[in-house]
């Protein structure tokens, strides 16, 4: 599950972890009683509601969902992969990760990371002694102090610059090639990658150069060159400028996601500091996960020109998803022939805060871009326009900001919400949509056969937040249960059982590869009593008990049924006897 880490190492880690040192040393904590508070980093509020929980070693935000483990909150608030947490968190308390001798990844990105910083360096320092190089930067308006907080660079010209002075031994070779930063010669030579361009180098959250993009001085093809992908850089994940705008900004109040490395770095210099450039690709997924991290209110701002609309209504369709009520998605499109960087140099900063605000909304450019496919004039195609909106809608969670937009598009094509909804056929598809997100919380599509739909949910609750109430707790009760949930239930308990100390952040750790235990989190932050007074030994075995004899009812059902339809063989008869005995 962890690679080559192994669990028992992970389990001790998250246990002896402290998770209000590893939080309070990035977040201002606030001891409320058994549980500390803050503002929640992973989004915008002014009342407290992040909570963190010595007791169960985690942390969870009742504004925004967010929780998870120490480990969790590292991956999230740090952005790192789940090995890197691991590293980090070990690192923190002083432990060496047992790992086999033959990899070692983590040593290795380490080394990645410092050669990768030791070359931007040495770029800057290249920048400083081509007076060429230098004129180009001045020529596009970049100051020298924007360049500075950039770290923008220069490549010399040569096939060999980076490879001499990065690579003179074999190991160093290999290691400028897994950043790729040289490129291999079939003859087994290599050269540089990066030639007489002016160097963007790319970084991640921490500041850490992860690769670079490099613009010809001229009209060379291609204009820009980036990096490969590498152990280190994931284009579709990264937003350039991000860690730039989170050393700027105290405070993010609003994200604007253009296209290109040249308008991140002009916004900045104009005084907008809050532009991250997506790196050639569309906006994926991850990146709106990214920035909504990190704010509530997204503009895009693309070129005025097909190509403009064209990636606008990519970042719309992938924005659907994630969009919920206080969300803000905007776009704005700039005068033809213009991109930001032209636009602020030219009109300047007021001109370019002025086009932001009056940026359009996301609804408004969905049934602005479908009404341009259509007749409006008919009823035929505004029909069409409903038809065409049906997919794009269904995206969108269920919630206010879905209703919002269905009365909008209602008014767009002339009917009352009530009929529009009708037309889209919403139950079919709302349902649909509530499955595709679904978790343990949710009532199950089926109708559970018998009892209380929500008592493994209970059970399974109570035994995240007290891990020992399950100590004594005779498993075989669950035996003859098939419902859904039941197999997770025993398996947590049967865990717990073997492993008397593991916590709940253990437990969390555990299941964070499994897909029936994705959404464990969310139970561990639902309300239990905390009083001393509550068992929840007692409860959990009550739990037990009701499931026993729901699962024996279950079985009475099921050799009736067969009684009537198959009959039953001897054995069955006799197993029918008993259990109506005990019912
Ligand atoms: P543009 O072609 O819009 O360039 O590419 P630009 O940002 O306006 O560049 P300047 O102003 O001429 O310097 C937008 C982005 O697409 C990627 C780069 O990330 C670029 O910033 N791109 C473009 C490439 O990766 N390769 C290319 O050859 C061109
Ligand atoms: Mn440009």
């Amino acid at each position: 599950m962890a690679g080559l880490i192994p669990q028992d190492f992970i389990d001790d880690l998250i246990a002896r972890a402290d998770i209000v040192e590893v939080v309070g040393r990035r977040v201002q904590l606030k001891k409320a009683g058994r549980e500390f508070k803050a503002c929640c980093p992973f989004h915008d509020e002014k009342t407290p509601s992040f909570t963190v929980s010595p007791g169960k070693g985690f942390y969870h935000c009742f504004g925004c969902g967010a929780h998870g483990t120490a480990i969790g909150f590292l991956m999230e608030f740090d952005h790192m992969s789940f090995v890197e947490a691991i590293e980090s968190l070990a690192a923190s308390m002083g432990v060496d990760v047992p790992r086999s001798e033959s990899d070692k990844p983590a040593r290795r990105y380490d080394e990645l990371f410092s050669l990768l910083d030791a070359i931007s360096r040495y770029f800057q320092a290249c920048l400083k002694d081509a007076p060429v190089a230098v004129e180009y930067v001045k020529n596009r308006g970049i100051d020298g102090s924007t360049a500075k907080r950039f770290g923008i660079g220069y490549a010399p010209d040569g096939w060999s610059n980076v490879l001499d002075k990065f690579g003179k031994s074999p190991e160093a070779t290999e290691r400028l090639l897994a950043t790729g930063m040289i490129i291999a010669k079939d003859n087994g030579k290599h050269y540089d990658r990066f030639r007489d361009r002016i160097m963007f180098p790319i970084r991640d959250a921490r500041g850490r150069t992860i690769a670079f993009g490099g613009r010809t001085l001229g009209d060379g093809e291609p204009k820009y060159l980036n990096s490969p992908e590498t152990v280190l850089f994931h284009k579709g994940r990264e937003l350039y400028g991000l860690y730039e705008a989170r050393q700027a900004l105290r405070h993010i109040d609003q994200l604007v996601v253009v296209e290109g490395y040249m308008d991140a770095v002009a916004l900045a210099r104009h005084g907008i500091d809050f532009a991250v450039a997506t790196l050639g690709t569309a906006t994926t997924s991850e990146h709106l996960n990214r920035l909504f991290r990190l704010t509530e209110n997204v503009c895009f701002a693309f070129d005025g020109d097909r190509a403009g609309r064209k990636a606008a209504w990519r970042a719309l369709e992938n924005a659907l998803p994630q969009i919920r009520e206080g969300r803000q998605v905007r776009f704005v499109f700039l005068p033809e022939g213009y991109d930001p960087d032209s636009f602020v140099n030219e009109f300047g900063t007021d001109a370019f805060l002025k086009a932001l605000d009056e940026g359009v909304a996301l609804s408004e450019f969905l049934i602005q871009e479908l009404a341009g496919q259509v007749d409006m004039n008919t009823v035929d195609g505004r029909a069409r326009l409903a038809e065409l909106a049906r997919p794009l809608v269904n995206k969108i969670p269920p919630g206010v900001y879905r209703e919002l937009l269905l009365d909008s598009l209602a008014e767009a094509v002339g009917l009352t919400a009530a009929k529009l909804e009708k037309m889209l056929g919403r139950d079919k598809s709302g349902a649909a949509a509530v499955n595709a997100s679904g978790s343990l919380s949710r009532p199950p599509a089926r109708k559970p056969m018998s009892g209380q739909p929500s008592v493994i949910r209970h059970a399974i609750t109570l035994l995240l937040n007290d891990p020992a109430a399950c100590l004594k707790l005779d498993i075989e009760k669950l035996a003859g249960v098939s419902r859904a949930g039941v197999k997770l239930l025993r398996a947590l308990i049967e865990t717990v059982q073997a492993e008397p100390n593991i916590t709940t952040a253990g437990l969390l750790e555990r299941w964070r590869h499994d897909e029936a235990g994705r959404h464990l989190g969310k139970l561990v932050a639902s309300e239990v009593p905390l009083d001393d007074e509550f068992n929840a030994a007692a409860e959990l075995g009550d739990c037990l008990e009701q499931l026993a004899i729901s699962g024996r009812k279950e079985r009475i059902t099921f050799l009736i049924e067969k009684q009537r339809v198959n009959g039953l063989t001897d054995e069955e008869k006799a197993e029918l006897q008993e259990l109506l005995k005990a019912a």
